[in-house]
């Protein structure tokens, strides 16, 4: 039974990475990519491996620069011992990485645009998640899940099966990540209000989503996705050093360049112009880290051109041609009227692929352009003056790991446990339990 000083586990499982760790902490105890290698042959990997892997025995958390730790029963419990005929030929994260570059594992993503969408894969990496690196005992956890806007209820109901049935976790929350995304936002010193109202643009490795969010509750019909994020940047960057030349253009390589040295910059044209006259200002160089040898890889404009392709997506996409801003705007305007200018004022930033520097304030500055001139229209239009609208794009520290934060700060209140699902009422009620959540009201 969960005792009432566990923290609760935090696990979100984006597309591309997966963010572990335990309520109360400022940080994930692990980033690791969502990604399982299993054997190539035979069926879905099922083995007849039973030994006991190491992990299963070993105790205490291991999480880096945490305040809390996580917990682990001395002896294996019933459910580890599940564990241990549990299919084991598999890897997670980095190491599944690894394993795919020999021979005999074959490497799979089982979240695609944010929805889990393999579940046998996604067990296993929940299994590994828990027992290996967050080294916990579930029935001793509350846990909080993330899922991404419009994700269908099924999906839930076949997370709530695995965690209650093939881990018994003790609760569970499942939290929009936009939610989570507004109240990570409370940690800046622009946001007055703690208010679970906002705009959240969330860009992450697979997708951006511009989400409404209104008193905590996503407004479904106003949302929008955009096909561009970190995984388009890094492979525009990588077809750059490519068609240059580069001696080096793998693409951890051009991931390397594009996490360190892009930037957005105010005005594309004067950018290049500045480029062209001294490209050695512009020139940045760093030792690959992939191959052995030493070799240098000159990082050109593509500093500032490939984050710009959320300003001018057709640089890089015939099929995708309007503006990050662009979408902002429309996603708001089609929100309810009453809720409209509290949008604007709480634009909040998500997601590894929000981290370039000045991405909030080209986004606030070209945002209010579009605005402006809609104000200035009207105002033409009916003669009266407005009152404006204020613009307010916000950027916090968090940022990067923004949805994890965000539930590692509600699943630390001392009312969170109240709203989680159990396991008696699971088995009570079945799976169709959580269809439903309630909103999380966090205390101000
Ligand atoms: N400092 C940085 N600058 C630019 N991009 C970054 C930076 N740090 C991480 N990224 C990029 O952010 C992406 C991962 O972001 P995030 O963890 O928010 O995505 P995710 O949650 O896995 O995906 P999604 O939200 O699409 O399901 C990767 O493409 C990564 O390269
Ligand atoms: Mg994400």
């Amino acid at each position: 039974m969960a005792s009432i000083n566990t923290p609760a586990v935090v696990m979100d499982n984006g597309t591309g990475m997966t963010k572990l760790g335990f309520a109360g902490n400022d940080a994930p105890s692990w980033v690791i990519p969502t990604a399982i290698a299993t054997r190539a042959t035979g069926t879905s990997g099922k083995s007849t491996v039973s030994s006991k892997p190491s992990f299963l025995s070993t105790s205490g958390a291991t999480g880096a620069g945490n305040s809390i730790t996580g917990t682990s029963s001395p002896s294996p419990s019933l459910s580890s011992i599940k564990r241990d005929m549990a299919d084991l030929d598999f890897y997670i994260g980095d190491e599944a990485l690894e394993a795919a570059k020999g021979p005999g594992y074959s490497l799979h993503y089982p979240v695609r645009h944010g929805q889990i969408d393999n579940w046998d894969q996604m067990e296993r990496f929940w299994e590994t998640s828990i027992f290996k690196y967050l080294k916990c005992e579930p029935e001793d956890h509350y846990f909080l899940l993330t899922e991404p806007p419009l994700n269908p209820p099924e999906n839930r109901e076949n997370t709530a099966e695995i965690m209650f049935e093939s881990f018994n976790c003790a609760g569970l929350y499942i939290a929009v990540q936009a939610v989570l995304a507004l109240a990570a936002s409370w940690t800046s010193s622009k946001v007055v209000d703690r208010t679970l109202t906002g705009t959240v643009v969330d860009s992450g490795d697979g997708v951006t989503h511009v989400i409404p969010v209104a008193e905590g509750y996503v407004i479904a019909s106003a949302i929008k996705n955009i096909p561009l994020a970190g995984r388009d940047i890094t492979s525009f960057i990588q077809t750059m050093l490519r068609e240059r030349g580069e001696p080096n253009s793998s693409l951890k390589t051009a991931e390397e360049i594009k996490q360190k040295f892009c930037y957005v910059c105010p005005d594309i044209v004067k950018e290049f112009a500045k480029y062209d006259n001294n490209p050695e200002m512009f020139a940045k160089y760093m030792v690959d880290t992939v191959s052995d040898r030493k070799i240098t890889v000159d990082v050109g404009y593509e500093g500032f051109l490939a984050p710009e392709i959320f300003f001018n997506p057709e640089i890089a996409s015939s099929d995708f041609l309007t503006p990050l801003p662009q979408i902002v705007d429309t996603v708001i305007q089609a929100s309810p009227i009453d809720v409209r200018k509290n949008l604007y004022k709480n634009i909040v930033l998500s997601g590894g692929s929000t981290m370039f520097k000045d991405f909030g304030r080209r986004l606030q500055r070209d945002l209010k352009t579009i605005v402006n001139e809609r104000v200035a229209l009207s105002e033409s239009l009916s003669g009266a003056k407005s009152s404006g609208v204020q613009v307010q794009v916000i950027s916090h520290k968090r940022q990067k790991n923004a949805v994890w934060f965000g539930g590692s700060l509600l699943a630390q209140t001392s009312e969170f446990k109240s709203y989680c699902h159990t396991k008696q009422d699971y088995e009570e009620y079945g799976p169709n339990i959580v269809r439903n959540f309630s909103l999380f009201n966090v205390p101000s």
